[in-house]
């Protein structure tokens, strides 16, 4: 999956030079605004969508200001360099562990996240794991029920904010709980489910009961035919 938009810095400057040229000479001023390298997709429901769960306010500040400011952060820091004609994964992993890059990192990882998360929660999908994930979870957790709790304790021993992740590595089912914007990816893993557990994600619904928000959002929430979409073939 690639977020990025085709149009790279350099076709910019072409344009540019072919105007410097005398093959069209546009004023400064009327220079199109340039198209931005990371692009967030649309949000894939209304922000009412996922109510009572996730109230329409919480959706409305976590995408639009949360998410949004991590791809705005991206193409800040990006702007101008190698980075801004790769895609949004080829940026998390080449900046994964790179000290210099830690501020990128930041930023591509958690716009990343975010796409992953609210993707998943389309609505219309079943309400448990069906086949393959379903056989998948039976065999790693003993079934859909020990599984979700298990989930839910990785979310409660992330310390600080961070991420609880169902990802698929070296043929089977594993959680891992992750520190701010750190995912499989970057470590070479397939990352199936994400549940955020930033407080952006949860305090204006339930204030500090991080564990009822998990709960509300595995129970009700998760369409789970987008997450075995995500299993590798
Ligand atoms: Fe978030």
């Amino acid at each position: 999956m690639s977020v990025s938009t085709p149009l790279s810095r350099r076709g910019f400057l072409a344009s540019g030079t072919a105007a410097l040229a005398g093959l069209a000479a546009p004023a400064l001023w009327s220079r199109p605004a340039r198209a931005e390298s990371f692009v967030q997709p649309p949000l894939p429901y209304p922000d009412t969508a996922l109510e009572p769960a996730i109230s329409a306010r919480t959706v409305g500040l976590h995408y639009g200001a949360h998410h949004a400011g991590y791809f705005r952060n991206l193409n800040r820091l990006t702007v101008d360099t190698p980075l801004e004609a790769l895609t949004l994964e080829e940026v998390v992993v080449r900046s994964s562990g790179v000290p210099s890059l830690q501020g990128v990192f930041d930023n591509a990882g958690q716009a990343w996240n975010h796409v992953i998360y609210w993707d998943q929660f389309r609505p219309g999908g079943p309400s448990a794991p069906e086949g393959r994930l379903a056989t998948a979870i039976e065999e790693s957790f003993g079934g859909f029920e020990p599984f979700k709790a298990a989930l839910a304790g990785t979310a409660a021993t992330v310390f600080g904010s961070g991420w609880a992740w169902l990802e698929w590595h070296a043929g089977s089912l594993h959680l891992t709980g992750t520190r701010n914007a750190d995912n499989p990816l970057a470590r070479g893993r397939t990352a199936l489910l994400g549940i955020d557990v930033w407080e952006h994600a949860y305090y204006l619904d339930y204030e500090n009961r991080r564990g009822e928000h998990v709960s509300a959002v595995l129970e009700s929430l998760v369409n789970w035919s987008v997450v075995a979409d995500r299993l590798p073939a």
